[in-house]
């Protein structure tokens, strides 16, 4: 247990606190509106939000903004129990030393090179979901495809029985309710027993991976783990817990957000049917123009003079890259969806910045670059019948169903 550096404190400065009646159906709209005044703004949660993409760079590289600890439960007043364990035992709310030795076990297999190798089984995953409802010429592409095959990719990799997918899933989306600003004080029971579900569920299989050893990556962080004596019991727990967890439902949403801005901008979607070339392009851009996560949390441990707006230290800080992608000081129509422009494809400010840049981002890439390859490959016909709503504008966000049609070709 750490001792969190600072305990965070009412945004108090004076900018516009927003509330969530403001975000409404369309944050990009509010974010637009303040973001052209405001390098922050206030939230009525007890953050602060950054908008624009060069002071979110720089932040980033600041060494006066943490990571926030155990600062967003207690903000929202979870001060013990399975969820406040995991932003205090969990590598991304952690700083020195405690985030290098809980990350460090997993940079090696997450590692662009290692992933690489992993492509071709990805997109056999792929080809294998897709062939399952091919030939009924319409589906519901969360359930059927944007849900399983993160789950099935992480299940494989970490070495979870398939058939745990349905249940470790469930636990998993109502855990990721808790990680925004959005979330509603019913939810917070919801995750608390999600968390705690998972819980037991990584920590029988740790333990019967400690009595049975096998040739997968679970047994091998196990025993590295033990031998290196450097993280404690639920510090493991937690670690796993964490790569679940951020390995499922972010590109779960990125996945339903592609195929839908594709199919709404049909040029472009029959564009990337005739060149997969462009396919790193588009994952780009849709990851840009409709992030699955909206943003990443820090905590200021000194005053920071943002512009002439004082962010005081203790402030949660919330940097938005949903807003600063869409930043105009930094994208030509920023509100226009184009697979041609040039978005960074290796430094994506989708993964965020600095230490705890995601871990996942080559698995992620990969698995939303072979997605859209093997779609566009098998059924290059698709129509979007029912587009999803995407709700959310902190944290993972949040999508419900889309459903696509095409004609059966025999
Ligand atoms: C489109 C998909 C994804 C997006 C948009 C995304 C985004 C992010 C963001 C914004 C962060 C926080 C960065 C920061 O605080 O600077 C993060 C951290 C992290 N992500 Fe991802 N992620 C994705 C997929 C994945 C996958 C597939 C995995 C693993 C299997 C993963 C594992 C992690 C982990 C473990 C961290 C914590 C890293 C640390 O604190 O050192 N993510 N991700």
């Amino acid at each position: 247990m750490q001792a969190n550096p600072v305990q965070p404190i009412p945004v108090r400065f004076d900018l516009p606190v927003l509330t969530e009646a403001q975000f409404g159906d369309d944050p990009h709209a509010t974010f637009r509106l303040y973001r052209a005044n405001y390098p922050v703004v206030a939230h009525h949660a007890g953050t602060c939000l950054v908008l624009r993409q060069a002071d979110i760079e720089w932040l980033s590289k600041d060494p006066r903004l943490l990571a926030s600890e155990t600062g967003f439960p207690r903000m929202l007043g979870v001060t013990e129990g399975p969820l406040f364990d995991a932003f205090d035992y969990g590598m991304l709310t952690a700083n020195g030393d405690a985030h290098r030795r809980r990350r460090a076990p997993f940079s090696r297999t997450f590692a662009a090179r290692a992933m690489a190798g992993l492509r071709p089984v990805i997109r056999r995953s792929a080809e294998r979901l897709i062939e399952a409802w091919r030939a009924a010429g319409h589906v519901e592409f969360v359930e059927q495809f944007a849900s399983r095959l993160p789950a099935v990719v992480i299940s494989d990799l970490l070495g979870l029985p398939q058939r745990d997918i349905p249940a470790f899933t469930r636990h998993v989306y109502d855990v990721t309710r808790f990680v925004t600003l959005s979330v509603q004080p019913e939810e917070i029971s919801v995750a608390e027993d999600a968390m705690r579900h998972l819980l037991g569920y990584v920590e029988a299989l740790l333990d019967e991976r400690r009595r049975q050893p096998r040739g997968d990556f679970l047994s091998a962080f196990l025993a590295a783990a033990d031998d290196a004596g450097e993280l404690s019991p639920l510090e493991m727990l937690f670690q796993i817990i964490i790569l679940i967890i951020a390995g499922t439902d972010t590109t779960r949403v990125a996945a339903v957000m592609q195929v839908c801005l594709l199919l709404q901008h049909r040029e472009q979607w029959t564009e990337v049917c005739l060149d997969p070339a462009l396919i790193p392009a588009a994952v780009a851009e849709a990851l840009r123009y409709e992030p699955s996560a909206a943003s990443f949390g820090r905590v200021t441990i000194e005053d920071i003079d943002l512009q002439g707006f004082m962010i005081p230290a203790g402030t949660l800080c919330t940097l938005s890259t949903m807003s600063a992608m869409r930043d105009e000081r930094v994208y030509a129509n920023p509100d226009v969806f184009d697979i041609h422009r040039v978005v960074p494809t290796r430094l994506h400010p989708v993964f965020g910045a600095g230490a705890h840049r995601c871990i996942g981002e080559a698995l992620a890439r990969i698995e939303l670059e072979e997605s859209l390859g093997a779609l566009t490959a098998a059924i290059p016909q698709l129509r979007l019948e029912t587009a999803p709503v995407i709700r959310g504008y902190t944290g993972i966000r949040r999508v419900d169903r889309m459903d696509l049609s095409w004609t059966v070709c025999f």
